[in-house]
């Protein structure tokens, strides 16, 4: 993005917010290298995650998947499997395909254009501009929820982050305070963002920019960003049952559906043959972004052989035991639930 002479007048935020980083950034793994495939994945990651809860899988995925062949090579359940706990799988699955786009479209060279890089599946804007600025000097802000945060404090700006206008918004106002390094910038607002500048309880005293923060000078720093629209949540109904005998229990996996695309779960229906066999009903209530999900797992041990292998080959379901499912990822309530059966 470029700078208009008019809104120079504040790049010295800017230039003191790379300065703050140069002494302050924190030390990470992918703070080493400038390797565009590490950068992408570390940043699809944690654009979702925090960096303590992701670290130790970033490492871990990149230990197994250490360059773009590598992992397009890979079976897209490995892939979901060093994925498992981050949640939002679909990133994994975008992921697997986008580094097989980058082999067959850039001969497995990474695209080092902004433009490119939007190209793959799964990149947004934010990780274009973060890959294309961190390796290849681009000079795109990587606009997400830190930028929205510490911008409208710095200029005590209330235009609605709800707004669908507020990327482009945040954009231009970012394209005024942002210096020469744009890497080293974007960085730094990430930083200050999860460091300084937080939702909650900001450490506004050791904030580099607090001199020049009007909604600082105004002491109202918990009215900014300005958010009008609630994220809208539905409720929804999900039955399963945990069909078992003798420590196996039956699986599926689901297909490229809206919610939980290609994780496993239990079979959703039984035959009437089955319904005497229910010993206990647990009711899980689990959020996700835009849904609250209300699980209805019924727990059904089937004794007789005869019953469980003819409703096995009525049904195409798979026979997993407890060993067994720590091979496969499983949505997060159903893990638990797992789990918690091992203990009975
Ligand atoms: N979150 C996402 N990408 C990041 C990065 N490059 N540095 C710090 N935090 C991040």
């Amino acid at each position: 993005m470029e700078r208009d002479n008019k809104s120079s007048e504040f790049l010295h935020i800017g230039n003191k917010l790379l300065s703050w980083y140069g002494k302050n950034a924190r030390d990470l793994p992918f703070r080493q290298t400038k390797d565009p495939y590490k950068i992408w994945i570390c940043e699809i990651v944690f654009q979702q995650t925090r960096i303590s809860q992701g670290l130790n899988h970033y490492n871990n995925f990149i230990k197994r998947f250490p360059d773009v062949k590598t992992l397009a090579d890979a079976e897209e359940n490995e892939v979901l499997l060093y994925w498992k706990g981050l949640g939002y799988y679909s990133r994994a699955i975008n992921i697997h395909k986008a580094s097989q786009q980058i082999m067959n479209d850039y001969q497995g060279v990474f695209p080092a254009d902004y433009e490119e890089i939007l190209k793959l599946k799964g990149v947004g804007k934010y990780t274009a501009a973060a890959v294309s600025s961190i390796c290849f000097g681009g000079r795109m802000p990587a606009v997400d929820g830190n930028f929205y945060r510490v911008l409208s404090r710095i200029f005590a700006d209330d235009f609605d982050i709800s707004n669908s206008k507020a990327f482009s918004y945040f954009s231009q106002l970012a394209a005024m305070v942002m210096p020469d390094n744009v890497g080293d910038f974007n960085q730094a607002m990430m930083d200050l963002g999860s460091e300084i500048c937080k939702p909650k309880n900001p450490l506004c005293s050791e904030c580099p920019v607090n001199d020049d923060c009007l909604a600082f000078s105004m002491q109202k720093i918990s009215e900014y960003p300005v958010k009008t629209k609630k994220v809208k949540t539905e409720d929804l109904a999900l039955k399963y049952y945990f069909v078992h005998r003798n420590g196996q229990f039956l699986i599926r996996q689901r297909k490229d559906d809206f919610i939980w695309k290609k994780l496993f779960e239990f079979p959703p229906v039984i035959s009437v043959e089955l319904e005497p066999f229910i010993r206990n009903v647990k009711t899980i209530n689990h959020k996700l972004t835009h849904k609250n999900l209300i699980i209805e797992i019924s727990s059904v041990e089937v004794h007789s052989e005869a019953v469980w292998n003819s409703f096995i080959a009525e049904n195409q379901y798979l026979i997993t035991d407890f060993e067994a499912f720590h091979d496969k990822s499983f949505p997060k309530p159903l893990e638990n639930y797992i789990q918690n059966s091992l203990k009975d």
